[in-house]
Formats: structure tokens, C-alpha cells, sequence
């Protein structure tokens, strides 16, 4: 959260140094470089996941620019979806000249996606927080401020969704990667990648301001951050239009963030509503109190608008109101995720991902994905409800990567219930305690079987604590194991493993892929050390 102490701001502009960096992946691996295992196949779960937790990282750099490897001629602060060029082609077109000659990457127009890119860009923020001093630090830097003045850009430029006059245009999806809108027929407006751009943004000011702090002038809100954030209106920093836009369109439909349903959808409101609750507090900062007021007078009337997710008949939450499938979806273990801060602030949302119905629907979720998908047998067949398996968007998926046949479990899907997991067990250390209650009784009966009959409190002093919250790791790390299965020997993870033969589908090194991953892994290092 954004003190004051902390927000003794600014003097210089960081922001916009450019320096040049050189992350390592390729694209066209698969086709030129020669095979090699990095890391073997029997090692610990430990080792595999801080090596993997490094090529993750270094391959999420290679698809942004300025600096990486598979975004070349993208203008800088673009983070393209996946370097995949056919089948699907997310971006470009790749050619092997020789074997001896370096691989050239030739740009034909795809995808800079707006939720992808907040979510990839706050992985990167994050480590930076968490170390400044590290040698991926002045690169973040550069890719922030580059990713700032882009997004200032792409919301003036006017697309199929509308213009920034009345803010419209914000709710685009998807550009080219040279900053041009891209105008094929699409699932859109999408009204969460911009909230997702605001968190980010927020994200970055705070992380940025901690390690900055003679740069803020409490004066002079309209100072060096004035890129980001500054009260006037029509808006003129690219905060402010994106919480302008979240604040007054939040009662409208848009599509899911699979980019497939037009509706009201639980991962949309919940980052909706971290933006406007962190909003607040930066618009308040910014000298800015009737935008705060307003801000949060939305976000109270969203937050009651998010309980209308529960559904009591079926016991869990659902995804999209009002549609024909289930409601489960690993879009409502995202929106846990990525609607509840972690880092910088203790806002908590409506259903962070250690609330009864976040954990229930988790359960839920898992089971059905359990028997849905061949390669989850052995664990199917297990007495343990849950064990590692697979695990794709929602049952009724039928994008297999490409095409439409059947769906598959994803990296990120599968990586989304470790983090929930490890999330919920470190918030019962942080606690020291936690509460089983009617509502969630069968996911703790799930986690420890035989052992709780009823609702009630566990502290930290009783026997079943601990074990409990040893379960949840090790069965966060179950899932980790999965997505460590199915994961190149390389360490390339692409949307998608096939859920009859295992292999990697889809989009090749899909950037969410690492981010989920990398997010995944902080979690899990937020757990005490087991003993
Ligand atoms: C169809 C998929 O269902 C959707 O989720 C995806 O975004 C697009 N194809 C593009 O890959
Ligand atoms: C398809 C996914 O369904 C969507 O969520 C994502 O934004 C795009 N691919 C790009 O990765």
C-alpha cells in the first residue's frame, strides 16, 4: 500500500532511460538449435522449479521489447501473446536461412494483448520489488516506462472499439505490434484488460516510488508521474483514463477473457474492482479526492454486484451469469488471483482466493477437469480428490490450441490452482489460524480426509493446523509437478498440453504461460520453510 513515508517522491525521470538488454530464448528452437536437456528429469521438485523459475523468466523478457529476442521490430513496451506463427500465428514469421546462421524473425501484424500484457508486465514488476538491486532491475525499468508511454498511446488510438474522446477505445482487446489497431472481427469490447493495465500501473508507481523516493514532490502530484496519474479531466495520464473507464462501464457486458462470451463475468469484475479500490487510494495521493469518492462509491456498488457470483444451488461460484454452462472456470481462480493484492496492498476483494467459495469452486473445478482428460487417469484413479492433474479453462471448452475439437489442460490454468493454494496456505500462517465453516467443509475434508466433520475454528495450536497447511503446499506442488511433466525438456511451456497424448499444444511459448508460472513460484516462496 502507498504510504506517505513512501510517497516522498520524485525529482528525476527514470522512467524513460532506455537501455538495451539480451534475454536468451529463441523462437524457432524446435526447428534449428539442437536438442539439449537442461535440468534431469529425476531431480526435486525444488530444484526443477528454480531452474525452470529462471528459463521462465528469461523466455517471458524474450517476448517483450525493447530487448527481446521474439519481439524485434515491435515498438518498444510491446509484450506480444507467444511468438507462435502458425497454428496458430500469434505474431511472427520465422525462417531458418542456414544452420549456421542466426534465425530472422520477419514481423507480420498479430497480437499485443492488452490482458496478457498487464498480467506478464505485473510478474515483472513484482520482481523488481522484491529486488531492486538484481541485474534484471534497470531492464524492468525499461520495459515499464517503455510499456507506459505505449499504453498512452494505443488508448488515443481510435480502433473497432471506439476512440479516447468518450473513453471507448479503451475497451479494445488486441493491437498490432507496431501500436496500430488491429480491425479483423474479434471478441470485443473486453473489460478487464484495461483494469489489468491500471493494477499493473499502480503497481509499478508504488515499486517504483520505493525505490525512487526523492523523485516525488508532494506538491506536485502533477510532477514526474504525471504520465501515470494526474487529476485533470478529460484524462491525460493513462491511470486516470483506465479508471475513468472501469468506473463507468463496469455495468456493462463485454466479452470473457477468453475472448469467446459476451456477459457479466466474475474475472472481470474482480480486477475491476482492485483497480478502483487501488485506485482510490492513488487518486487520493494524487490530490485528486472527488475522482477517489467516486472511485469508490463504484467499487462498493460493484463489490455488492461480485456476491451475485455465488450460486447457492450448484455450491460454487460461477464464471459468466446468466450462460448455459456449469460457471466453472479457471477464469474465477485467475480472477482470486489477480483481483487480490499481493505485494504492495492488504485489499482483499470480495473472494480472495482463501475465501470458502473461492476454495470450494477450486475443488469443484478440479474434479471435473480429474476425469475429463485421459492424461489424468492415474491421478483419477487415486483415492486422493486432490491429486496433481491437469487442468484447462472450463469443461465445455472446445479450443484445442488451433482449432475447435476438444479442449486441453493449460499451463497457466493448472499453475493458477498451485498459486491458490500456496496463497491460501500462507494466509492461514499469516493468521495462524484458519476456519473450516459450512460453507467450505468439503474442500478442508478434501485436503485432510477423516479429520474435520463440522464447522470450526483450527488455530495454529491444534493438531490438524499444520498438517493442513502442509497439504496445501505439497498439493500446490502436485499440480506444479503436473505442469513440470508436461513442460519441455528446454523448459518451453506453450498454452496447452494435449489431454490424451501430454505433448505441448497451442501457441508456443505462450508469455502468460511463464507469467502464471513465475507467479506461481513467488506463492510457493512466501511458505515458511518446511521443516
Ligand atoms: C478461439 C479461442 O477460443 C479464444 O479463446 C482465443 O482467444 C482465440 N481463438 C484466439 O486464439
Ligand atoms: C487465448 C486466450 O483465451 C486469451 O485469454 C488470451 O488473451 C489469448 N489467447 C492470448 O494469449
Amino acid at each position: 500500500m502507498f504510504s506517505v513515508i513512501t510517497l516522498v517522491f520524485l525529482r528525476y525521470l527514470l522512467l524513460f532511460t532506455i537501455a538495451v538488454s539480451t534475454p536468451s530464448a529463441a523462437a524457432c528452437e524446435s526447428e534449428g538449435a539442437p536438442w539439449r536437456e537442461l535440468y534431469p528429469r529425476d531431480s526435486s521438485l525444488d530444484s526443477w522449479v528454480n531452474t525452470e523459475n529462471v528459463i521462465a523468466v528469461d523466455r517471458l523478457l524474450a517476448n517483450i521489447a525493447p530487448g527481446g529476442q521474439n519481439a524485434g521490430g515491435a515498438t518498444p513496451g510491446t509484450v506480444i501473446a507467444s511468438p507462435s506463427r502458425a497454428h496458430p500465428n500469434y505474431y511472427y514469421q520465422c525462417k531458418i536461412l542456414s544452420p549456421n546462421e542466426p534465425v530472422k524473425y520477419i514481423a507480420a501484424k498479430n497480437i499485443l494483448g492488452i490482458r496478457d500484457a498487464a498480467i506478464t508486465t505485473s510478474s515483472l514488476v513484482s520482481i523488481y520489488a522484491s529486488d531492486p538491486s538484481s541485474p534484471l532491475a534497470s531492464q524492468i525499468l525499461d520495459i515499464m516506462s517503455a510499456y507506459t508511454s505505449l499504453s498512452y498511446n494505443i488508448q488515443h488510438t481510435t480502433n473497432p472499439s471506439g476512440s479516447f474522446g468518450d473513453l471507448s477505445g479503451l475497451g479494445e482487446p488486441k493491437f498490432n505490434v507496431d501500436g496500430t489497431p488491429f480491425t479483423g472481427p474479434w471478441g470485443r469490447p473486453q473489460r478487464d484488460g484495461l483494469a489489468l493495465r491500471a493494477l499493473t500501473l499502480m503497481q509499478y508507481l508504488n515499486a517504483h516510488n520505493n525505490t525512487h523516493p526523492s523523485l516525488w514532490t508532494p506538491a506536485d502530484g502533477q510532477g514526474q508521474y504525471k504520465n501515470l496519474y494526474t487529476a485533470s479531466m478529460p484524462p491525460n495520464s493513462v491511470i486516470k483514463a483506465d479508471l475513468e473507464y472501469v468506473s463507468h462501464n463496469w455495468q456493462s457486458p463485454g466479452f470473457d477473457l477468453w475472448e469467446e462470451v459476451n456477459g457479466m463475468h466474475f474475472f472481470t469484475a474482480m480486477v475491476q474492482l482492485r483497480a478502483l479500490r487501488e485506485g482510490t487510494i492513488v487518486a487520493t495521493l494524487f490530490g485528486d479526492p472527488a475522482a477517489a469518492a467516486f472511485y469508490q462509491q463504484q467499487a462498493d456498488a460493484l463489490s455488492s454486484f461480485i456476491a451475485g457470483f455465488w450460486d447457492n444451488s450448484k455450491g460454487h461460484l460461477i464464471e459468466t451469469m446468466n450462460s448455459p454452462r456449469s460457471g466453472l472456470d479457471c477464469g474465477i481462480l485467475l480472477g482470486a488471483l489477480h483481483g487480490t493484492g499481493t505485494d504492495y496492498t492488504p485489499n482483499e476483494g470480495v473472494y480472495p482466493p482463501w475465501s470458502d467459495e473461492v476454495l470450494v469452486t477450486l475443488l469443484a473445478f478440479v474434479t471435473d477437469q480429474r476425469a475429463r482428460f485421459p492424461i489424468n487417469s492415474a491421478a483419477a484413479r487415486s483415492s486422493d480428490p486432490l491429486a496433481g492433474v491437469g487442468v484447462g479453462r472450463y469443461p465445455e471448452d472446445v479450443y484445442d490450441g488451433d482449432g475447435t475439437s476438444t479442449g486441453n489442460p493449460w499451463f497457466l490454468c493448472t499453475a493458477s490452482v498451485s498459486e491458490v493454494l500456496y496463497r491460501t496456505a500462507a494466509h492461514a500462517e499469516q493468521r495462524a489460524a484458519f476456519a473450516v465453516t459450512q460453507r467450505n467443509l468439503p474442500f478442508w475434508q478434501a485436503v485432510l480426509p477423516g479429520t474435520f466433520s463440522g464447522a470450526r475454528t483450527v488455530p495454529s495450536s491444534d493438531a490438524a493446523f499444520h498438517p493442513a497447511v502442509q497439504r496445501l503446499k505439497d498439493v500446490g506442488d502436485g499440480f506444479l509437478g503436473v505442469v513440470r511433466a508436461h513442460a519441455t525438456a528446454q523448459g518451453d511451456l506453450s498454452e496447452e498440453f494435449d489431454g490424451v497424448t501430454g505433448f505441448e499444444r497451442g501457441a508456443a511459448n505462450l508469455t502468460w504461460s511463464y507469467g502464471a508460472f513465475v507467479d506461481a513460484v513467488r506463492g510457493r516462496g512466501e511458505l515458511p520453510a518446511v521443516s
